[in-house]
């Protein structure tokens, strides 16, 4: 039976994330910590007896197709508006972040409680149409929250932030997609396996030390820990000369540890610089690039969401 759509207005909301160990090898396996930021999307859905609207982008239409049939809810009249703080299509998890985001709309919609688990698997299927085959770590991390290791089939894991963990985020200019990024990185493996599986082994070996720095709340050894997997990242092919200068740059400025984070090929570097996050952001901007930080010990404690914490705060205080 079709539900009764009350309220006529709902909205849903999602943080995006970043990955400090592990992208890409994830998506063969192998483990990856990552952590939700204080960024978000915020999805308003409205009800109206007019006839369907499409979306302009031929994917989001198809997302809220693949939300609305899933939890059957007609399709017909609802229209949608996106806001966000969280920088889009850089790595930071906003496509994961809207389909929570809109899966909790649909929920406070049709006046339905979803536990988490039903609310990341409707999440995961919305985002097959962005990314084709994702790992599952960031629809994982929008939906539980915190910080988190991953691997496909097992248990969800919650690390602890035993302190202030203060981490730059800067944005490269060049325009790039998680989806290309990942199916070139797929078709040289499958040229390739035996040069490409030991790289991320070495990953895997990474992200358990990382765990354990974590836990220890060593973040000079979790520094080096990410500046290796840069090392890794560049090998497997997934970096670019601009994200190359701006960890040199983060590097050269005092971070203990920088890297690339999610599907790279541009997009977002992450730089744990507990020193002085401010000042490194604030030369980031003056090179040109969109920059801001956040801070995993404080927005990440490991608090899992209620399916009720629809209503996040957006921070009105994000300087982009
Ligand atoms: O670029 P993002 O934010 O979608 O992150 C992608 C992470 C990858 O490991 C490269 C892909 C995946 O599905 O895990």
């Amino acid at each position: 039976m079709t539900p009764v759509l009350h309220p006529a207005r709902a909205r849903g909301v999602a943080p995006g994330k970043v990955i400090l160990l592990g992208e890409h090898v994830v998506v063969y396996g192998r483990a990856a910590i990552a952590a939700s930021i204080d960024r978000h999307v915020s999805v308003q859905l409205s009800v109206s007896d007019k006839a369907p609207k499409a979306f302009a982008d031929a994917r989001l239409e198809q997302a809220v197709v693949v939300a609305a049939t899933r939890m059957n809810i007609p399709r017909h009249g609802l229209d949608l508006s996106i806001e966000t703080n969280l920088p889009l299509a850089v790595g930071l998890g906003s496509s994961a972040a809207l389909s929570v985001a809109l899966v909790r709309a649909l929920a406070a919609l049709t006046n339905r409680e979803l536990d988490l688990e039903a609310i990341c698997a409707h999440a995961y299927a919305i985002e097959e149409v962005f990314h084709g085959h994702p790992s599952g770590i960031d629809n994982s991390v929008a939906t539980y929250q915190g910080l988190i290791a991953f691997q496909r089939g097992k248990a969800l894991r919650p690390l602890p932030c035993r302190r202030s963990t203060p981490l730059v985020v800067a944005i490269g200019r060049s325009p790039r997609q998680t989806r290309k990024v990942v199916t070139e990185l797929r078709s040289r493996w499958q040229d390739n396996p035996s040069r490409f599986e030991p790289l991320f082994d070495q990953v895997q070996e990474l992200v358990e030390q990382g765990i354990d720095a974590l836990d220890d709340g060593d973040l000079d050894r979790l520094g080096t820990l990410m500046n290796a997997n840069h090392a890794i990242l560049k090998q497997l092919g997934v970096s670019t000369d601009e994200l190359d200068a701006m960890i040199a740059m983060a590097r050269a400025h005092g971070a203990l540890g920088a890297k690339l984070t999610g599907g790279g090929g541009g997009g977002a570097v992450i730089c744990l610089c507990p020193s002085d996050a401010d000042e490194l952001a604030r030369r980031f901007e003056s090179g040109g690039w969109q920059a801001f930080t956040t801070d995993l010990g404080t927005h990440s404690r490991g608090k899992y969401a209620s399916s009720k914490r629809s209503e996040l705060q957006l921070d009105p205080n994000c300087r982009n």
